[in-house]
């Protein structure tokens, strides 16, 4: 995806807010997970730069599997997952159920050439995704655990349940079947600038 990506607002909703509504609506999944969750503010750069939409790099060294970190790139919470095996085989396994299992919607503007895959990622292990729902731009929790549990299915595989309309996606960001979201979620432009170091924004390094 080029450097002119951006989260396409819904007919109506202007980005401000846009934004607002995503920041209101992931209080509560960054509260939920925030043992597991740390909102990372070493990569941030200068507020003129982020104003600019300048990419950002973070660190996932630190990043255990089974663990999500928010990073933060053009006012947007940005998603960065370390898979374990059992959820990268997981993928494999619901796509009966998603609307877009191939990612074959809207592939300019939501899925990036390297991440036109069934993991949506460059690397499986790693998964990277704009945390903005494609309904009405709320930001959906994570919901790992796999299994019954309140407002969800019974074989729930595990992924992101949006809180706003109830809009479900699995562990690449796809959305299931005849929920109000649209599309799958946003994978943003990323590179690696080592094996352990992200660029957020920007294809290549
Ligand atoms: S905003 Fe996510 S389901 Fe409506």
């Amino acid at each position: 995806m080029s450097d002119s990506f951006a989260v396409q607002a819904p007919d109506g909703v202007d980005e401000s807010r846009r934004t607002w509504i995503a920041i209101t609506c992931g209080a509560g999944a960054i509260g939920g997970v925030a043992a597991a969750v740390p909102f990372v503010e070493s990569f941030a750069p200068s507020e003129r730069a982020k104003a600019a939409g300048a990419p950002v790099e973070v660190d996932i060294a630190d990043l255990k599997p089974g663990e999500l970190k928010t990073v933060e790139w053009r006012g947007q919470p940005v998603w960065i997952i370390r898979r374990t095996p059992e959820m990268i085989a997981g993928l494999a396994k619901d796509e009966a159920e998603l609307a877009d299992p191939q990612s074959k919607r809207n592939p300019d503007d939501l899925t990036p050439p390297y991440a036109r895959n069934r993991d949506r990622s460059i690397k499986p292990e790693v998964f990277v995704a704009v945390g903005i729902c494609t309904h009405l731009g709320c930001s959906p929790n994570p919901r790992f655990a796999a299994g019954a549990q309140p407002s969800l299915p019974a074989d729930w595989p595990g992924g992101f349940l949006c809180p706003c309309h109830g809009s479900t996606f699995d562990l690449a960001g796809r959305v299931f079947k005849n929920k109000p979201a649209p599309d799958n979620l946003r994978v943003p432009p990323h590179s690696y600038i080592s094996a352990t170091r992200l660029r957020i924004g920007e294809d290549k390094a």
